[in-house]
């Protein structure tokens, strides 16, 4: 099967993006593995004609509107993130009638739609930086509560409003769990995603983005961590780092949607051309706007 993805990869001029959270198997044979931002990045220099983005909807999505010439297909078109349509269009009216200097800050973990109505975009490695950097003064931070409160913290002289968008993977993770691994193995160091609650964050000793924790662990003297995301990046902390200890927290850290792509998918859409990401010109233009200006303040 490697060998045809291989072949039908060349015929078809295509490459492999992969998110961190994907299966090892499917990690194993992507061309470009990294977080939502090092792929949205990726999306705009990559010469093939064709993309296999193994990800979520929404990752599809971005990659089309950021890169609208290329040919961008998704092993398996069910695989969305539930917190991508945990905001209101409306509530963003409403927010933008009560504030007159609102910024609508959209993590990229969302619709098209939604980005539509925002004013930029961040992902969770670069929403300190761009929150710090908008002249707004009034913040709605969507959809995800515990990423923007998360940021909040951080840029105390702004005022976020948060959303009550959540991911179920991310909440599923409890202080308990935390301290009961931390009851075993003191030394560990604990590393968290953003996403996670505000209680297991304030246990953690440092919190970043998914590349952003493979990159504390692998720089780290440290040998023991305690991980508090989704189990994919279990993958790349064990290839970069095969003698140090990862424990995860929780017992649902696993994003069934993510999973959802497998090899055989991935030959499967190499073989048909099936499951293509389509986006209107009018969704595609107006989400391009707030993707690009992440890009820019991101920089
Ligand atoms: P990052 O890729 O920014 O770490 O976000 C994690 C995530 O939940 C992607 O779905
Ligand atoms: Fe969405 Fe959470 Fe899955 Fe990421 S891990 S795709 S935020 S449900």
């Amino acid at each position: 099967m490697l060998n045809e993805i291989e072949r039908l990869k060349k015929e078809k001029d295509a490459v492999i993006l992969a998110h961190y959270y994907v299966n090892d198997e499917v990690q194993e044979i992507a061309d470009y593995i990294g977080d939502s931002y090092y792929l949205a990045k990726v999306v705009k220099t990559v010469d093939a004609k064709t993309i296999v983005f193994c990800g979520v909807s929404f990752m599809g999505e971005s990659a089309k509107i950021l890169n609208p010439d290329k040919t961008v297909l998704m092993p398996d078109m069910s695989a969305d993130c539930p917190m991508a349509h945990m905001a209101e269009i409306e509530k963003i009216g409403e927010m933008r009638k009560r504030y007159d200097d609102l910024a609508v800050v959209c993590y990229i973990n969302s619709t098209a739609e939604l980005k539509c109505h925002s004013d930029v975009c961040v992902t969770s490695s670069n929403a300190v930086k761009i929150v710090k950097a908008l002249p707004n003064k009034n913040i709605f931070f969507i959809p995800d509560e515990n990423l923007g409160r998360h940021v909040a913290q951080q840029v105390p002289e702004k005022n976020i409003i948060l959303n009550d968008g959540f991911c179920h993977v991310h909440v599923s993770v409890t202080a308990d769990n935390v301290k009961a691994i931390k009851a075993k193995y003191p030394a560990a160091a604990v590393l968290a995603h953003p996403e996670c609650k505000k209680e297991v964050l304030d246990l953690a000793d440092y919190i970043g983005s998914t590349s952003g924790i493979i990159d504390y662990a692998s720089a780290s003297s440290d040998t023991e961590f305690i991980i508090c995301t989704e189990s994919g990046v279990g993958y790349k902390l064990k290839e970069q780092n095969p003698d140090k200890k990862f424990y995860f927290a929780g017992t649902k850290h696993f994003c069934p949607n993510m999973k959802l792509n497998t090899v055989e998918k991935v030959l499967e859409v190499l073989k048909t051309g099936a499951n293509e990401v389509h986006v209107s010109d009018e969704v595609r233009i107006k989400s391009l706007k707030p993707l690009d200006r992440m890009l820019e303040l991101a920089k």
